[in-house]
């Protein structure tokens, strides 16, 4: 695969104020949100390497790392590994998000993925797990609980409930180094579409043990319950996130 690449232009140059006390890697993320708007980099074209943002606007490699990834999480641009970062569709840009695995998330923030598994094992839905998946409590399921690492380091405590005859295969499965999405996948299981919220929070003992944080640190709880191409539910999870360590953003437009 051949891949565009925008260039910078040169006239209209649009220097980072260093006397500003906007955040370099703010200006830089603005100017590239510029070039998209007024279309000097295409949907599908791939922006300038980081070692270009960084000789062009005289900042430094983390700064320019920086605004892409943060331009990354907006949906405004994806990375496809080995190959560079590429300008989404307007359609996804203007999205309310995309849906991606935790594995996904973290790889578009520049960071790599790992689990500790803290258990799996066959349960009944309770009620609520029930109501969120649509079945009849005490109807099968896996519960899969991992402390979700980024970059070796604790991000987050999920907690997964599956519908047994969707997610049986995973039993058995080390999902240490490996992503549910894609495990899910491979028995034909796609997450095409999410309900998701967010929630502050303070952790509690368990979590605050699993997570490396002291008891009461802040965290976000986020919740989703996923749904197959069929719109059937077939995930609901809970996700506790490290205040400290995770950050969601989102763009908005009139
Ligand atoms: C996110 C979602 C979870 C989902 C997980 C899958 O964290 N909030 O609902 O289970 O991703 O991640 P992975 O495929 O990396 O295991």
């Amino acid at each position: 695969m051949r891949c565009r690449r925008g260039r910078i232009q040169e006239r209209n140059k649009v220097e980072i104020n260093l006397r500003s006390p906007v955040p370099k890697y703010y200006q830089l993320k603005e100017i590239i949100r510029d070039m998209i708007e007024k279309d000097e980099l295409e949907a599908g074209q791939g922006i300038p390497p980081e070692r270009e943002l960084c000789e062009r606007y005289g900042v430094s490699r983390m700064t320019a790392r920086q605004a892409v990834m943060e331009l990354v999480n907006e949906g405004l641009l994806y990375r496809v590994q080995g190959l560079g970062t590429f300008v989404a569709e307007e359609k996804v840009r203007q999205g309310t998000g995309r849906l991606t695995s935790f594995t996904q998330d973290m790889r578009d923030r520049g960071m790599e993925a790992s689990s500790k598994i803290v258990g799996m094992k066959e349960d009944e839905a309770g009620p609520v797990v029930a109501r969120m998946l649509r079945v009849d409590p005490g109807e099968r399921i896996i519960r899969v609980r991992r402390v979700r690492n980024a970059d070796g380091k604790p991000m987050a405590l999920e907690t997964s409930h599956l519908l047994y005859g969707v997610a049986k295969g995973i039993l058995g499965v080390d999902l240490s180094g490996r992503s549910l999405y894609e495990e899910l996948g491979k028995a034909g299981v796609r997450a095409a579409a999410a309900e998701q919220s967010y929630e502050a929070v303070l952790v509690n003992e368990a979590e605050s043990e699993h997570l490396g944080v002291p008891i009461a640190s802040p965290a976000l709880l986020i919740e989703r319950v996923t749904f197959d191409e069929a719109e059937k539910p077939f995930e609901y999870v809970k996700s506790v996130y490290r205040g400290d360590r995770y950050r969601v953003t989102t763009r908005l437009s009139s």
